[in-house]
């Protein structure tokens, strides 16, 4: 929905911080790292633009374009868009992308927002609009039978939904299984790690 992160916005990193340490931070630092350093990037949800210099520092002349949900969050990622980054808002909570000429997808913490349902149809509504098959860029959570502490690490993901659910319009009651979502559309991973005992994760990905 639009704008129900407005409340969270000036607050979502010292949330991040206080639920997670430097993890998410930490992800989003190693996946840019990947980006090549020109092209089409399409950001899915964004949020408060903490990504936006680290993307300039990897490829300062990627072009953006960056669609966000939340007017706050948008305005707070123009304030911390370097100048002279190449970069489009939107402020949509839309899949709008039919005139994108995007050959490079990112979303963090972004699909996490979904049930696995709606993960695999937005997918197939974003793949339907775009002439070229990009290259995604994806970091979040999982939890799976090699994650490390699982008990501890779902009742983390309990507590941080319960907040979100209160805070946001959010739906869900447990984790998504984001990367599974991916898979069943047939995505093929090009690169993938994952931190704090596999329960952050980022893939690289190509549709087959
Ligand atoms: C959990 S935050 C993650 C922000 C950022 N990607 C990060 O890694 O820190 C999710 C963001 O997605 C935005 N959002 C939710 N649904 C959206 C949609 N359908 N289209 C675009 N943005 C959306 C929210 O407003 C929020 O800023």
């Amino acid at each position: 929905l639009l704008n129900s992160y407005n409340k969270i916005a000036p607050i979502y990193s010292i949330i991040s911080r206080l639920a997670f340490g430097l993890a998410i931070e930490k992800i989003q630092k190693q996946l840019i790292q990947h980006l090549p350093t020109t092209g089409n990037l399409l950001i899915l949800g964004g949020g408060n633009g903490n990504i936006l210099p680290l993307i300039y520092l990897r490829a300062p002349e990627i072009n953006i374009e960056y669609l966000e949900a939340s007017s706050s969050m948008i305005k707070s990622a123009k304030l911390k868009a370097p100048k002279n980054q190449k970069i489009i808002f939107t402020h949509t909570d839309q899949f709008e992308i039919a005139k994108s000429n995007a050959d490079l997808i990112y979303s963090s913490f972004f699909w996490d927002l979904f049930s696995e349902k709606d993960i695999r149809d937005n997918l197939q509504i974003i793949e339907k609009q775009l002439s070229l098959k990009p290259t995604w860029f994806v970091a979040d959570f999982i939890i799976n039978k090699n994650t490390k502490f699982q008990f501890f690490r779902k009742f983390q993901m309990k507590v941080t939904i319960l907040f979100f659910r209160i805070f946001t319009d959010y739906k869900l009651k447990t984790l998504p299984d984001i990367f599974t979502s991916f898979d069943e559309r047939k995505y093929n991973t090009l690169k993938n790690s994952t931190i704090r005992g596999n329960f952050i994760a980022y893939k690289v990905l190509e549709k087959l």
